[in-house]
């Protein structure tokens, strides 16, 4: 990666902590907690990374999370990412956590927030990052999964700044959270949602008018929809774009077809986040490198993005 892309100021809006476990790390958890993998070692494991949508890759990220088990755990996943943010000047991080991966297998959300929460703490005193958590809820379960999700969370109020949704979109619009999200607003919690990555500019228009978010993940399909672009152009709604994900989940076919520098350039509030970096092949720095590569960003432009990821924080 050029230095120059490295010594920028970063901010990180858009990362599932669970997409940040390493298949190293994920053995040596699950030797450390005696649990069998299905996996030989961690070259095989590495060579399942091959996925032609959302949902292939949906289903080997949460059986990945089934190696974490202890509050050490998820203290030394968080850890290992904020070492990875610290390497390239990611100077603030809004990671996501799903509490629900976790309290589906018997894992109390105390174990899971207590270790993740720790490890923000250390990497603010130590590393000097700063940070807000999000707590995103699984569109494929039913909303009165979520409301208990929120129920569980709400001890532990101070620990977060907002809610989010993820998992698989297609079939999960954001309408079917609306009271969920009401909920979570009214505890004083930002909204953010995941909204046209696979799914159509209708999910994009569904979270801003029904989920009242702050920000879009993805957004990439907004681009289909020239009233859409015209709103969050206008209202400088940001967009959290992760490139090499979208490559990975086969969202564009190529790299160079990607529309983020489009987009930039038509005055969307575009950022560059890694979403799930363990799997899609690099964390930011990667996915800067990776436009500077392949659509011929220049320094001016890698600029703005930066400036735009610190603009758009919550936190
Ligand atoms: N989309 C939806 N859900 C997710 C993702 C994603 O890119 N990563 C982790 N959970
Ligand atoms: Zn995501």
């Amino acid at each position: 990666m050029p230095e120059w892309l490295n010594a920028l100021p970063k901010a990180e809006l858009h990362l599932h902590l669970e997409g940040s476990l390493e298949p190293e790390l994920l053995f040596a958890l699950a030797e450390r907690n005696q649990i069998a993998l299905p996996w030989a070692d961690v070259e095989t494991l590495r060579a399942a990374y091959a996925f032609n949508n959302l949902q292939e890759f949906l289903d080997l990220y949460y059986a990945g999370a089934n190696v974490l088990r202890t509050e050490q755990d998820f203290y030394d996943l968080t850890w290992a990412y904020l070492q990875r943010c610290k390497a390239q000047n990611v100077i603030h991080v809004e990671p996501f956590f799903d509490p629900q991966t976790h309290t589906d297998r018997g894992i109390p959300f105390e174990v899971v927030l207590r270790g993740i929460q720790q490890a923000l703490l250390d990497g603010e005193k130590q590393l000097g990052i700063s940070h807000g958590l999000i707590l995103s809820f699984l569109r494929h379960l039913p909303e009165e999964e979520a409301f208990k999700t929120l129920e569980q969370a709400m001890p532990f109020r101070d620990a977060f700044i907002g809610v989010g949704l993820d998992s698989s979109e297609k079939g999960f619009p954001p309408r079917l959270f609306e009271r969920v999200f009401a909920k979570a607003r009214s505890e004083g919690l930002h909204a953010v949602a995941h909204a046209g990555e696979e799914g159509p500019p209708e999910y994009i228009w569904e979270a801003l008018g029904l989920l009242k978010i702050k920000r879009i993940d993805h957004g990439v399909r907004a681009i289909e929809d020239e009233r859409l672009m015209q709103r969050i152009i206008d209202e400088q709604i940001p967009l959290t774009v992760c490139p090499l994900s979208n490559i990975k989940l086969c969202v564009f076919e190529h790299m160079g077809q990607h529309n983020i520098l489009e987009m930039l350039e038509r005055g969307v509030k575009v950022t560059v986040n890694s979403d799930d970096p363990a799997y899609f092949g690099g964390y930011v720095g990667e996915n800067f490198a990776a436009l500077h590569e392949h659509l011929g960003m220049t320094e001016a432009q890698a600029k703005r993005l930066a400036q735009n990821s610190l603009d758009a924080r919550l936190a």
